[in-house]
């Protein structure tokens, strides 16, 4: 898969420490939410994103519950579609959970704009995003993050979880893709 990649743009131990600092971070954050008794639950967006969360509550030092949802916005390809559609939703009722949803990467910010809708209209007691990756386009909907594990460059990425066509994902690493693969 290496020489697929024309650029390393974070190594696996980059990755590492900057989710074990987004990790302690949360930590303190939600500490007092833990001691009065009130429930955290990470929401991860499949498929991309469940590396990141694994990791993520592993470095978080506080009980959560574990959920997942799928979206897809992407085809196969390495283009969107422009289409944000739910394909799994979380398992459990959020109703009065503080939410954290922990996604790989915010490019157009359309799936985590649809996301933050979707979940807040379920009256969670808190709702934040998490990203590994925001990506640097000029053409961005508006999503405010409580973390951002890297401003990365207006490529196309993978590793970590990101793939191309489901290749990809578990390259320990995360790198720009030589154009010529998708092209
Ligand atoms: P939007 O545009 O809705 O996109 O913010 C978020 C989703 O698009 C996918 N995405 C990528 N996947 N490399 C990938 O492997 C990329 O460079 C990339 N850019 C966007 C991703 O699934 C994310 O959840
Ligand atoms: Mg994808």
């Amino acid at each position: 898969m290496d020489q697929d990649v024309k650029q390393v743009l974070y190594t696996r131990e980059q990755i590492a420490e900057r989710v074990a600092q987004i990790g302690e971070a949360l930590t303190q954050q939600y500490a007092s939410v833990v001691e009065r008794g009130e429930q955290v639950v990470l929401v991860s967006v499949l498929r991309g994103a469940a590396l990141f969360m694994a990791d993520l509550a592993r470095e978080m030092d506080i009980p959560v519950e574990m959920d997942y949802i799928a979206i897809s916005s992407y085809g196969s390809g390495a283009k969107s579609s422009g289409v944000v559609r739910m394909i799994k939703d979380v398992s459990s009722d959020i109703s009065g959970k503080h939410v954290i949803i922990a996604e790989d990467i915010l490019d157009s910010g359309l799936t985590l704009s649809y996301l933050l809708k979707n979940l807040a209209s379920r009256g969670p007691a808190s709702l934040t995003v998490v990203t590994l990756l925001r990506k640097q386009t000029r053409a961005q909907a508006q999503v405010e993050c409580a973390h951002v594990g890297f401003e990365c460059p207006d490529e196309f990425v993978v590793g970590y979880g990101l793939d191309y066509a489901e290749r990809y994902r578990n390259l320990p690493y995360i790198g720009i893709l030589k154009p010529e693969v998708y092209q």
